[in-house]
């Protein structure tokens, strides 16, 4: 079995970047949330452009273009014995659907026939940085990008990592410099050859 990443953290905090940075320094099969499924493209459509307005059928669609991802894409990756590093996974749906609303027992329970990362990395940034930083990238704010529910996203995430232990990350540093990181806990979980 390969190595199962999860970089996780509020929308403009820079993950993209920094699993573009990561794949210079390290052989992984980088891979998103939403997917590019069925119902990832059915989420990043409709749902995310306002097609949805109860958080549940939100939390719904996400647990379901999770488990599909894991099955037809993560797990065979794994089963390669490579190391997978997903942008986004279980706990964005906690804390994004947990912060409009959802119970949270509920969306560990309709995601918990997807098996936990070996490693999550939350990438923290305040919230008012992260809005500046993807108004600068496009004019076009999704309905979950908005400053006062990402703070509520960026509180529970923050919790959650001081409970599970995830490794919190500045978000400010340089991207090349959050990358290391990485690599390097990386390296110290998966086989010495990499
Ligand atoms: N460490 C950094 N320092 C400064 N700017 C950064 C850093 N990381 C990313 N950026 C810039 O911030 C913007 C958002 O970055 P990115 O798209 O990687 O964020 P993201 O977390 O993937 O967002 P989303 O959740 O919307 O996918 C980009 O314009 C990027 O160049
Ligand atoms: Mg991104």
């Amino acid at each position: 079995m390969g190595l199962f990443v999860a970089i996780e953290g509020i929308d403009g905090s820079g993950k993209s970047t920094v699993i573009e940075e990561l794949r210079k320094i390290l052989p992984i099969y980088a891979t998103k949330e939403p997917s590019d499924g069925p119902i990832g493209r059915l989420i990043k459509s409709w749902a995310l452009r306002g097609g949805t307005t109860d958080p549940y059928v939100d939390a719904l669609l996400f647990a379901a273009d999770r488990l599909d991802h894991y099955q037809r894409e993560i797990a065979p990756a794994l089963g390669e014995g490579r190391v997978v590093v997903t942008e986004r996974y279980v706990e964005s749906s906690i804390a994004y659907q947990g912060a409009a609303g959802v119970d949270i027992k509920f969306i560990e329970l309709i995601n918990a026939r997807v098996p936990a990362p070996d490693i999550t990395v939350l990438l923290d940034i305040e919230p008012e940085k992260a809005v500046a930083r993807v108004s600068a990238r496009s004019g076009y704010v999704e309905k979950y990008e908005r400053l006062e529910f990402l703070k509520a996203v960026r509180s529970i995430y923050l919790r959650r990592a001081a409970e599970r232990g995830y490794v919190v990350l500045n978000a400010e540093e340089p991207p090349e410099a959050i990358a290391r990181r990485i690599a390097e806990m990386i390296r110290a979980a998966a086989n010495p050859a990499l």
